[in-house]
């Protein structure tokens, strides 16, 4: 599996310049990416066009080569954590949240509550955050239930924006794991974040953006760099 973009270029409405200019890039299988750079520099819209949650202005973006039409292959293959969890959590409960994408594609009801105890149990919650109302769980929490949610229907291809943020040592290590399992079963990981230290052992490449272009790309693995001007 790869997914790729050509020649992307991305205006949001009203604006006057572009938060993207010509990405072209692949992302392989079994591969992990880090999205980085300074504030406002593109990593979100980059990966809401990833994920087809925004359509470029120009350029397009391929899975296998070929560009992606309608919402199908994304519901499939696409897993998306937003930078503000709050703009993912819609149901009034966790167990509804959780449920919510896997029920539009399994209507085995035991497979899925076995899913839903299996997550609980790999981020050590308690069953009875399946009853809380999700506008009252900590910022956190609602980061680990907007996980959950995607994880249980186990998408190929993990778009996170910024996803440690707010949580504590234990669950950025679980996240990690994640991430590492998600790559080594062939998937696709791309990460946005501020944070070169925590993803360093994670990441197989970095992508560095500053004012929507591409600046410089690290090969983690095989210590290369390649610059743009
Ligand atoms: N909804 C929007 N309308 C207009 N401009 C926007 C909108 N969202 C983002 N932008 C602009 O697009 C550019 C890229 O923003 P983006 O949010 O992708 O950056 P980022 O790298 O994710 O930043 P951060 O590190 O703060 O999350 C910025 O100039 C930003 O101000
Ligand atoms: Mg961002």
């Amino acid at each position: 599996m790869e997914l790729s973009t050509k020649n992307l270029y991305y205006k949001y409405p009203g604006a006057s310049h572009y938060a993207l200019r010509d990405i072209t890039y692949k992302f392989i299988e079994g591969k992990t990416y880090l999205i980085t750079g300074p504030n406002g520099a593109g990593k979100t819209t980059l990966l809401l066009i990833l994920s087809g949650l925004l359509k470029p202005t120009q350029g397009e973006v391929l899975l296998d080569g070929t560009p992606i039409h309608g919402k199908e292959l994304y519901r499939r293959f696409f897993g998306v954590l937003f930078q503000n969890p709050d703009l993912m959590l819609f149901n009034p409960t966790v167990y509804d949240e959780i449920i919510y994408s896997v029920r539009q594609i399994c209507n085995d009801f035991r497979r899925i509550n076995e899913d839903v105890d299996k997550w609980l149990n790999f981020f050590e919650l308690d069953r009875s955050i399946l009853d809380r109302q999700t506008h009252t769980l900590s910022y956190g929490y609602k980061k680990i239930v907007a996980l959950i949610s995607i994880l249980i229907y186990e998408p190929k291809i993990l778009i996170l924006d910024e996803p440690h943020t707010n949580l504590s040592k234990k669950y950025i290590k679980k996240i990690k794991d994640i991430i590492a399992m998600n790559a080594s079963k062939n998937g696709i990981n791309v990460i946005a974040s501020h944070s070169l230290t925590i993803y360093r052992d994670t990441a197989d490449c970095v992508i560095v953006l500053n004012n929507g272009m591409i600046r410089k790309i690290v090969d983690l693995k095989r210590n290369l760099i390649s610059t743009t001007s």
